[in-house]
């Protein structure tokens, strides 16, 4: 059946329309006029499958990745990336919309669209390193990933006959140094040496034990240093991390009391205490608190400190007064006890950063009882890829 594509949704699949009923098709987009097989029919939608493009949108361009369309890791390879950008503005205003919620958004784009990744998880299946097909557990072995960055790319070259089942996690800092973590029953034999006269190896962990070198690298971003253990988060894209760093910092000030809820390794903490504000920062990953700790001595920042817990059982019990709450969540968005806690102790402010648009509204429109936004953020932390990092300075009404 041949339809056109009118647009794109939340997860960068077009959108066509057929017999009134919605109907998505990933890897076409707006503009393209293609033969559709319907693959799913449910009560209010249909899901479809690209059969033939019978003339292919004005917007399109060719997708620089061989894997792409199959493996599940980008979505918008085949737009400019002005349009991805716009799309992902878009997205995220209308879904303020939806809510009744007026917003004007600035956008913070990616100066390395490509090649930006820091970390990258890859799937081992007999022997084939690479990424899920999408939707499915079978897995494309791929030479390389067009968002990582070349120290990871090389690695995997490298790393890839060592292994037959398991998992690969390869990160690495912007000076090129790699860091690569195995998860693997596999009876494991790494040619330590090769590795290093190839790569800046820093250290491989096996099954969350130190099997050569270090479980941890270090990062120097925006004046700061930061240590970051194998099993501690740290923002992926170090091109746009700097940007939301220097957002945490110029909406900070030295009178400033702050309470940074989830904070990994301490960044935005330490952003913070930067600036001469005294900072608590609240993260459940013992060794990501050991890094924060352990960042904030080597940066020489003594007005921070760090606990270890979750943020749910914590929270009502932080006796400190803080005129200014820094959250920045997994994708589930905060608890509910969190967001009471919140619209108790009513901070002066609260900087919302977030990874997720859909529980960053669901969470703003509880707290709009107190708060109204001051400033909106996107920022194009995930390149051709669907998903999107937002910040909201919200401020009491
Ligand atoms: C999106 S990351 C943000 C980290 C940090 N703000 C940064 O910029 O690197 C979310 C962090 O929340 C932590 N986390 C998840 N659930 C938590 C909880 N219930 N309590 C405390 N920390 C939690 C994770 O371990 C992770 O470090």
């Amino acid at each position: 059946m041949q339809v056109k594509v009118e647009k794109l949704d939340d997860l960068g699949r077009g959108i066509a329309f057929i017999d009134n009923k919605v109907t998505f098709i990933p890897s076409s987009i707006p503009g393209d006029i293609i033969n559709v097989k319907i693959t799913k029919e449910k009560k209010n939608y249909n899901e479809g499958e690209v059969i033939e493009f019978i003339k292919t949108s004005p917007l399109r361009v060719e997708a620089k990745c061989p894997y792409f369309s199959i493996c599940g890791g980008c979505q918008l390879q085949s737009l400019p990336y002005e349009k991805t950008i716009e799309y992902k503005k878009e997205k995220v205003t209308n879904l303020f919309k939806k809510n009744k919620i007026d917003i004007n958004i600035d956008t913070v784009v990616n100066t390395h669209p490509y090649n930006y990744r820091n970390k990258i998880n890859l799937k081992v299946v007999d022997g084939k390193m690479g990424f899920y097909v999408n939707k499915t557990h079978n897995v494309v072995e791929i030479d390389e990933c067009l968002l990582a960055s070349d120290a990871i790319n090389k690695s995997i070259h490298l790393i890839k006959n060592n292994i037959k089942n398991g998992e690969v996690t390869i990160r690495c800092n912007q000076n090129k140094e790699v860091l690569i973590s195995i998860i693997s029953d596999d009876l494991l034999d790494i040619d330590i040496n090769h590795l290093k006269e190839k790569i800046k190896l820093v250290g491989v962990v096996v099954n969350d034990k130190t099997y050569y070198g270090e479980n941890f690298l270090f990062e120097r971003m925006n004046n700061l240093l930061f240590k970051v253990s194998n099993d501690a988060f740290f923002q992926v894209n170090p091109y746009v991390a700097t940007k939301l760093f220097q957002i945490i910092e110029d909406n900070v000030s030295k009178s400033d009391k702050v309470l940074d809820l989830y904070c990994g390794v301490g960044t935005l903490s330490l952003c913070a205490a930067k600036k001469g504000a005294s900072v608590l920062g609240v993260e459940v990953v013992e060794n990501a608190v050991l890094n924060a700790l352990f960042n904030a001595k080597i940066n020489d920042l003594e007005n921070v400190n760090f606990v270890l817990n979750d943020v749910d059982e914590v929270i009502s019990k932080i006796s400190m007064d803080f005129n200014k709450v820094i959250v920045d969540p997994p994708r589930s968005g905060l608890t509910k006890r969190v967001i009471e806690v919140l619209l108790k102790i009513r901070p002066d402010e609260i900087i919302y950063v977030s990874c997720d648009p859909q529980t960053l509204v669901r969470d703003y429109k509880l707290l709009s009882e107190v708060y109204k936004i001051r400033k909106a953020y996107i920022l194009d932390m995930f390149s051709y890829t669907y998903h999107v990092e937002s910040i909201l300075i919200l401020t009491r009404k």
